[in-house]
């Protein structure tokens, strides 16, 4: 199982939240590849069997919130069919930069998996290790073969 993190962060706080997910997900048994959007390595990503893509919440703290540089996740190669997880960081409501994040990923072609807000405040980032838990596991379910059974 190959999964590729990639993810976009101005102050650190995702890039730990993109950390956190890639060493979950590790220690589940996936090969990870983890990168910063713009420095990713495109093979790597065209095989995996799972994106997970991960950016800000940008905007006057709750007026016109949006995933923060949406332009630069632009550059990504094709990845139209991809199944795909979405997360933005956020610090009053992830609601509306999830909301546009999904129909960007929507524009690209992406295969939905899932999506999730997780609240991270800058230094003072409190412990988000349940949540990033039940992110991955929801985005796992999604590539994981279901046991059809033989009866
Ligand atoms: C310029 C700026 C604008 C922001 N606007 C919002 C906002 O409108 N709504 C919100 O919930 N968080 C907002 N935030 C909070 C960030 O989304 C949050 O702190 C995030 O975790 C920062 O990620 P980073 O540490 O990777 O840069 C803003 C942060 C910055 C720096």
């Amino acid at each position: 199982m190959k999964i590729a993190v990639m993810y976009q962060s101005l102050r650190g706080g995702t890039r730990r939240a993109a950390d956190t997910i890639a060493n979950s997900f590790q220690s589940l048994g996936a090969s990870v590849g983890i990168y910063p959007v713009t420095n990713i390595d495109a093979q790597f990503v065209l095989d995996a069997d799972l994106l997970v893509i991960g950016t800000w919440t940008d905007g006057l703290f709750g007026i016109g919130a949006k995933p923060a540089q949406i332009g630069k996740l632009n550059a990504l190669p094709d990845i139209s069919q991809k199944k795909a997880s979405l997360f933005v960081t956020y610090e009053i409501s992830p609601t509306k930069s999830l909301q546009q994040f999904e129909e960007w990923a929507q524009g690209r072609g992406v295969d939905l998996v899932h999506k999730q807000g997780f609240k991270v405040r800058g230094p003072f980032s409190k412990d988000i290790s349940s949540e990033i838990a039940d992110f991955t596991q929801r985005s796992i379910e999604a590539i994981t073969p279901t046991d059809v059974g033989l009866g």
